[in-house]
């Protein structure tokens, strides 16, 4: 319905009376004209902890919402070729069930390190930091309570929200007093741009993630075997047995590893490979061409059926390219949908694994009086 003009303030008055109404009246189908940031509750920890639940919204309709349990993205809804929308990032609808299901990192950020730390153990300027071992041998996203399960800061910014959390000296065996801040930006150009910013008072390893699980065809809806997968990296790391890397830079050419050209996840994935073994499929750490610290193309993903594709640009010089091979149907997600293997892929911004243990890599220790700043952006749109 088509809401009255106002044409002077007498009889907009008048006309107010008539109609109880002077502005035009948003219909459903007019699309958003400014970006919105909504605070509401979510839940309280049993801890009482206050867990906010911020939903951004950009002028196209896209939506990310996020919460400060983990700085988890717990939905992100962009439309396919056809307009429709859809929610594309894995995930729950309660703050219960982020509470108590056994979720593997669902779309949280994964710190203090990203990924695994052979033995659970480094060695930092003649001192030796023993780790929880919490997956085999090895320390996992930053050990039993990482960065994942603790409870930050929340706070709405203009176009985004910002996450603040300061992770004590000795938490999860890492030393000094790490003060970490992740921030969501959602832009009208379909940008969720992931900023992340660390200081510290002790020389420490940082690495900090972003492990959300995509499925463009929508969550919980198919496996992701379909999708279409580019990634601009020549060398991956290769690991052993207990997915440590060996410190080889290997390079892609003639093995399933190479995504130069497009190619879909599920073409190789099952070739009897000893890497794709190791792994159960998909996860491994991919060395970005490129090389400096400028922001650039990682990955392109399109999805054939619904047309959407999916961009990461990152300034980090890897990233984990994981399909979901752990998944195994046990949890169920939103809208009672559940999460059956390889139903998502997470493409996980980073230094490379075990760092902290490997001198030639790219160095991942935080100092004081430095700062940790990377940033990472997924990008959103459809391919007709
Ligand atoms: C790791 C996988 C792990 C998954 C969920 C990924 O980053 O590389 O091995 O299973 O996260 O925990």
């Amino acid at each position: 319905m088509q809401a009255p003009l106002c044409i002077t303030r007498a009889f907009c008055v008048a006309l107010l009376l008539m109609t109880a109404a002077c502005e035009p009246v948003p219909s459903p189908q007019q699309t958003q004209t400014a970006m919105t940031v909504v605070k509401e509750s979510f839940g309280t920890t049993s801890n009482g902890e206050a867990v906010d639940l911020y939903t951004l919204t950009n002028a196209n309709g896209i939506e990310v919402q996020a919460i400060n349990l983990g700085a988890i993205i717990t939905a992100l809804r962009t439309p396919d070729k056809n307009g429709q929308f859809d929610d594309i990032a894995l995930g729950f609808e309660t703050l219960d069930e982020y509470l108590t299901s056994n979720r593997p990192y669902l779309g949280a950020i994964v710190g203090r390190y990203g990924n695994r730390i052979g033995k659970a153990m480094f060695e930092l300027d003649g001192e030796t930091y023993s780790l929880a071992a919490n997956n085999g041998p090895n320390h996992l996203h930053g050990g039993v309570k990482g960065f994942d399960k603790v409870v930050w800061q929340g706070e709405a910014t203009e176009n985004g929200v910002a996450f603040t959390y300061v992770s004590a000296d000795g938490e999860e065996g890492y030393p000094g007093t790490l003060m970490a801040r992740v921030t969501y930006t959602l832009t009208d150009q379909n940008e969720l741009i992931v900023d992340y910013h660390a200081t510290t008072d002790k020389a420490t390893p940082v690495n900090l993630t972003q492990h959300s699980y995509f499925n463009l065809a929508g969550a919980g809806t198919s496996d992701i075997l379909g999708h279409e997968v580019t990634l601009n990296a020549s060398r991956f790391t290769p690991v052993d047995a207990t997915m440590i890397p060996t410190g080889e830079l290997r390079d892609v050419t003639g093995t399933p590893f190479d995504f130069r050209q497009l190619m879909t996840i599920g073409a190789r994935i099952g070739q009897d490979e000893e890497q794709l073994n190791f792994g159960g499929g998909y996860d491994h750490n991919y060395v970005l061409d490129g090389g400096d610290d400028a922001l650039a193309l990682a990955a392109r993903v399109h999805e054939p059926t619904t047309g959407r594709v999916l961009e990461v640009y990152t300034t980090e010089p890897g990233v984990q390219f994981y399909t979901g091979n752990f998944l195994d149907g046990s949890i169920t997600g939103k809208q009672g949908r559940a999460y059956e293997y390889r139903y998502g892929f997470c493409l996980e911004t980073q230094h490379f694994p075990d760092s902290p243990n490997k001198p030639d890599f790219p160095t991942t220790i935080l100092r004081p009086g430095e700062t940790y700043e990377t940033r990472t952006v997924f990008t959103f749109s459809v391919q007709r």
